[in-house]
């Protein structure tokens, strides 16, 4: 099953995708995780896309669907061929070029789980949210704490700041969502796969809504 999250930045998609990925047997494929690793690696990419990142844009279309095109491909190495879309698609672009990867793979876009979170709720999570620079393990200081103070529990590593969750980066990020981002819910809403969720629960809660509506898209996928 191909699954593609939906959400502001800040709502939960790469939490949420993190967690429902391996109950379903889909990998996660986050295109921003892919841009950080190569940032983080200093490769020709992520130096181009390293400013990109920090001010809250948009990487290009073609490069991302590059990105993507490689992540399948490799991940179909490894006998793994169903996703959770985490950030991708962004763009009309991007959702009719991601048609057109998995059609030469034989497969589609099974389901669409958008996340609902109010804007200054977004604007929090992302304020407080710190990633361990070694692992890039996620936090949140509005509602956990570590053994130690700004040290990851998983690798010893420091928590920091992401660049794009500064207050300038992240207002130029929601208008981004809301402007290119939004209207992909009409371009799948069209094709019946949409499912919208309340992203402001507990974590636990969203994660139940979303396995529930993936039951009963799977049940509409057979019928
Ligand atoms: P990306 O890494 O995808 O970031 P994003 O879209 O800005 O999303 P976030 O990571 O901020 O939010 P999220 O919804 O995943 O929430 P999370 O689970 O982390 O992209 C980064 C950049 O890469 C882009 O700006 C762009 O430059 C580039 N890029 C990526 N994809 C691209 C594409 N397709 N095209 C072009 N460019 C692209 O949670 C946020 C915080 O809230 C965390 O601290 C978490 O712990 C907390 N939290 C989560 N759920 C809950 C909950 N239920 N209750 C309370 N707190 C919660």
């Amino acid at each position: 099953m191909n699954i593609i999250v939906i959400g502001p930045q800040g709502s939960g998609k790469g939490t949420q995708a993190d967690l429902i990925g391996p109950k379903i047997g889909a990998a996660k494929l986050s295109t921003g995780d892919l841009f950080r690793a190569e940032i983080a690696a200093e490769t020709p990419l992520g130096l181009r896309v390293k400013e990109i990142l920090a001010s809250g844009n948009l990487v290009e279309d073609e490069l991302t669907l590059a990105i993507v095109d490689e992540r399948l491909n490799t991940l179909a190495s490894d006998g793994i061929s169903s996703y959770i879309f985490d950030g991708f698609p962004r763009t009309t672009a991007q959702a009719v070029g991601l048609d057109q990867l998995l059609e030469t793979r034989g497969q589609k876009v099974d389901a669409v789980i958008e996340l609902t979170v109010p804007e200054d709720v977004l604007i929090e999570r992302m304020s407080s949210r710190r990633v361990c620079s070694g692992c890039g393990a996620n936090y949140n200081l509005a509602f956990q704490t570590t053994q130690r103070d700004d040290i990851c529990d998983q690798c010893g590593g420091q928590l920091v700041q992401r660049p794009d969750d500064m207050p300038g980066a992240i207002r130029k990020r929601l208008q981004l969502y809301n402007d290119l981002t939004k209207p992909l819910l009409d371009f799948y809403g069209a094709r019946g796969l949409v499912t919208t969720v309340d992203g402001n629960q507990d974590v636990e809660r969203v994660q139940e809504a979303i396995v529930h509506a993936l039951s009963a898209a799977a049940i509409n996928s057979e019928a």
